[in-house]
């Protein structure tokens, strides 16, 4: 039996593309009218005393002991200790969307929710699965893709985790997406997860390839397939060559098509250079949903919030709030993306100027990272690079070489570098 609070969620959502591609979980869930709703309610009428939250209040404010609250002098003793609401500080919620728009101008005009702020980028790709992939209901993405994909959908939620392979001709492989879109499509509904800047491989389509990719989901749409297109942003804006699809793809599928249904994850965990904060956002956006309906979508989120962390954390929601407001914000975050820009080309031109017959480098030109396709097995030659020169790299499956040039000094690049095609020429003997 469900609970008569989720059949009122599901009741909103019947008919739209949300509401058929929900997964069991996804159906169950509800939002409870329970401490949490009457405590809003008590904030609102019980003027005489707030008696209904667990924590220790003192003259009507969080109590705080002077040795936590000496480590950060500027926050308020609530902005520090105090629970956040299950979805999120209002205001940082109301900010991030606000950025968001000024980061995408393709979505002006476009209807979203608000973002709901979720413990990271990977609680909130756990959510997302939570709510629309179960045993019966894969979810496709690129091969290779970051591999806690797999962990989430197959091991955790029990479902299958179905490929496309991500290059052909040193860019992106349109047919083997579209292929494997029609295959998914088969079943009448896709759910499918796109990651722009990529891990591991770093490559974001051209301007060109983001056309295609989109076309691609509007047809299948257009022949009557409901799709949710999961756009894990969470490298967004390390773009470092000139052809780049500058926007996230979610601005593009935001107002596709009745049966498309988009999902923004992201967060400053990598954007903003705070990766230990555990704050990242979820926003849905689908042609033709009605306020009541995003509400409802966000409902079913402070479920699962709620019954897994319950909220998140609220001293990296105070900081990250007061500091998109902080004048020299973007001068500072681009002389980190500059940094990272001058990696890159650094260590484009070092692959660029070495063959090998091992190593093949994968199409990159975003992002932290950039992957070999390797001729000879990526984990043996990972300890080689680890133990004989004592260079930590990943091996992500047989045949690719993970090599995360964001943390690697731009002075340290050619000895990096060299020491593994060094490496990768001595594997063949
Ligand atoms: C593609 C991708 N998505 C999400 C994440 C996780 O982000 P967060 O640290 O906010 O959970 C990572 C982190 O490595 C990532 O590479």
């Amino acid at each position: 039996m469900l609970n008569p609070l989720a059949q009122e969620l599901n009741d909103t959502l019947r008919g739209t593309v949300a509401g058929e591609l929900l997964s069991d979980l996804g159906s169950r869930i509800f939002f409870p009218r329970g401490i949490i709703s009457q405590g809003a309610e008590a904030r609102q009428f019980g003027k005489v005393a707030n008696a209904t939250i667990g924590t220790t209040m003192i003259e009507g404010k969080p109590a705080a002991l002077p040795s936590v609250k000496k480590f950060a002098p500027e926050l308020t003793n609530a902005e520090l200790v105090s629970y956040t609401p299950t979805a999120g500080n209002p205001d940082l919620r109301k900010k991030w969307k606000e950025l968001m728009l000024k980061k995408n101008p393709g979505l002006a005009g476009k209807a979203t929710s608000n973002p709901v702020v979720v413990p990271g980028l990977t609680a909130g790709i756990s959510y997302l699965s939570d709510l629309f992939v179960d045993s019966n209901h894969p979810l496709l993405a690129a091969n290779p893709s970051w591999d806690n994909y797999a962990l989430v959908v197959e091991t955790r939620r029990g479902a299958e985790l179905h490929t496309f392979n991500m290059f052909a001709n040193g860019g992106f492989d349109i047919d083997s997406f579209k292929k494997a879109m029609e295959e998914e499509a088969k079943s009448g509904s896709v759910r499918v997860l796109l990651n722009f800047p990529q891990n591991p491989s770093g490559y974001s389509p051209t301007n060109a390839e983001a056309k295609e990719i989109v076309q691609v989901v509007k047809e299948l749409a257009e022949k009557g397939t409901k799709i949710i297109v999961w756009d894990d942003d969470a490298y967004f804006g390390l773009n470092y060559e000139e052809d780049i699809y500058p926007q996230s793809l979610f601005a593009e599928f935001a107002c596709l098509h009745e049966n498309v249904l988009a999902v923004k994850v992201d967060g400053p965990t990598k954007e903003d250079f705070v990766w230990g904060f555990r704050c990242g956002f979820l926003t849905f956006a689908g042609k033709g949903l009605t306020d009541e309906q995003y509400l409802a979508l966000e409902k079913k989120l402070m479920g699962l919030i709620r019954s897994s962390v319950s909220c998140s954390s609220s001293p990296s929601q105070s900081i990250s709030l007061h500091a998109f407001s902080e004048p020299k914000i973007e001068e500072e975050k681009k002389i980190f993306r500059d940094m990272l820009c001058a990696r890159y080309k650094k260590v484009r031109a070092f692959v660029d100027s070495h063959k090998s017959s091992v190593l093949e480098a994968l199409p990159f030109n975003s992002g932290y990272f950039m992957s070999f396709h390797t001729k000879c097995n990526a984990e043996e030659l990972r300890l080689k690079i680890l133990h004989e020169k004592q260079i930590g790299t990943i091996s992500i499956d047989a045949s690719t070489l993970r090599v995360a040039f964001s943390s690697v000094d731009e002075s340290k690049i050619d000895e990096v570098y060299s020491a593994i095609y060094a490496a990768a020429e001595e594997m063949k003997k």
